[in-house]
């Protein structure tokens, strides 16, 4: 991709100067759109577009004054462009027609350069609803791989909040920092004023800081050695939520998060999103679907010295038998092979809230 915008940002100078405390501006002193990464009016040279063609392929690029566009379909000039307000149609030198438009954000994150996967648009919505991200918040996210995380969770925290951002490597911070910048316009030089991102590993780090955390968000390889340190952290009430590709992942974090004691029964789900057909008498599910990207787990930070009740529900039978060699909730001894009675448990029901 070319080089990052030159866009002036939307309001760099009506968002707060200073780290976001109880002392930040109130809501009147900064523009509704300051740092959201969107912007009004006529396309501007510097910015992104995001062209359509006709079978629906995209293409992404900065607009740059006298350059033109290449594609299987002739040219366009980058001319052509700006100055126009985004959602029109325009045709290249060989008749074909492009859909004009910026990008989303949802858009952003899947095209842009990746150090790292990314946590995709539906998952990152999952988290910003599920992990209960609101203005105001303060965010410790680890690791920050390409910063896609990153984006929806400083919009979602607003002017108010904080995101730090934990990254052990240097150069996949440097994609990200690079990416975010990007997103949110910023100037060159500065980052968007409400995010933090420090070089290191989350567990060594976040106990250095002392500073506490409303939401921890882990996407990283073995978020179980992060748990102490998370736990330590987030305040009463306070979300852990963690991001993993596999079920071995799955396993483990959740049964640190159960040994550590001092949360809330892990929830686990996945998300799987299946578009639609839908023309005349042709209404179907489509061919293809974003199925499987990974699993999140959500659980709250009790009081400190505080414990959950003890569960009613005795584990599936197996469950931490013999072969189990992970974690154990605390006083749960190895099971013996054989199966336990569990009639009435009701224990294929999901539980009601
Ligand atoms: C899958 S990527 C994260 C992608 C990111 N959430 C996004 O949406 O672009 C995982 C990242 O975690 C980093 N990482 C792994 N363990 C870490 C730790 N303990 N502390 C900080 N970063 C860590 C890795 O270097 C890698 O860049």
């Amino acid at each position: 991709m070319p080089d990052a915008p030159s866009a002036e940002p939307v309001t760099a100078a009506e968002t707060p100067a200073e780290t976001p405390t109880e002392t930040s501006p109130s809501p009147g002193d900064v523009h509704p759109d300051a740092w959201s990464g969107v912007h009004r009016g006529p396309l501007r040279e510097g910015e992104w577009v995001r062209l359509t063609d006709q079978k629906g392929r995209r293409h992404n690029f900065c607009l740059v004054a006298g350059k033109r566009f290449f594609s299987n379909r002739g040219h366009l000039e980058h001319d052509e462009m700006i100055g126009r307000e985004e959602g029109f149609t325009v045709t290249s030198s060989a008749g074909g027609e492009y859909l004009v438009f910026r990008p989303l954000l949802s858009e952003f994150v899947v095209s842009m350069p990746r150090g790292a996967a990314v946590v995709y648009p539906k998952d990152a919505a999952q988290i910003v609803a599920l992990a209960d991200i609101y203005p105001g918040a303060r965010v410790v996210e680890a690791g920050v791989g390409s910063g896609a995380l990153t984006c929806s969770l400083l919009r979602a925290v607003g002017p108010y909040g904080r995101v730090t951002s934990y990254e052990r490597r240097e150069e996949f911070a440097d994609v990200a920092r690079r990416n975010v910048d990007q997103f949110f316009g910023a100037p060159a030089g500065s980052s968007h004023p409400c995010w933090d991102l420090r070089l290191g590993d989350l567990a060594e780090e976040l106990p250095r800081t002392g500073e506490p955390a409303d939401r921890v968000i882990l996407d990283m390889l073995a978020p179980w050695e992060c748990v102490d340190a998370v736990g330590d952290a987030l305040t009463p009430g306070g979300i852990v939520c963690v991001y993993v590709a596999t079920t071995t992942q799955l396993s483990r974090v959740v049964e640190t998060l159960r040994a550590h004691g001092g949360f809330t029964e892990p929830q686990a789900w996945e998300s799987l999103v299946r578009d639609w057909h839908v023309e005349g008498l042709a209404v179907r599910p489509g061919h293809k679907m974003i199925g499987h990207t990974a699993f999140l787990v959500t659980a709250r930070r009790m009081a400190p010295g505080e414990r959950p009740p003890v569960k009613k529900r005795r584990p599936a039978p197996g469950a931490y038998g013999p072969d189990y060699s992970g974690p154990r909730p605390a006083g749960m001894a190895t099971e013996s092979l054989e199966p336990v009675e569990l009639a009435g448990t009701g224990d294929e029901t999901p539980d009601e809230d």
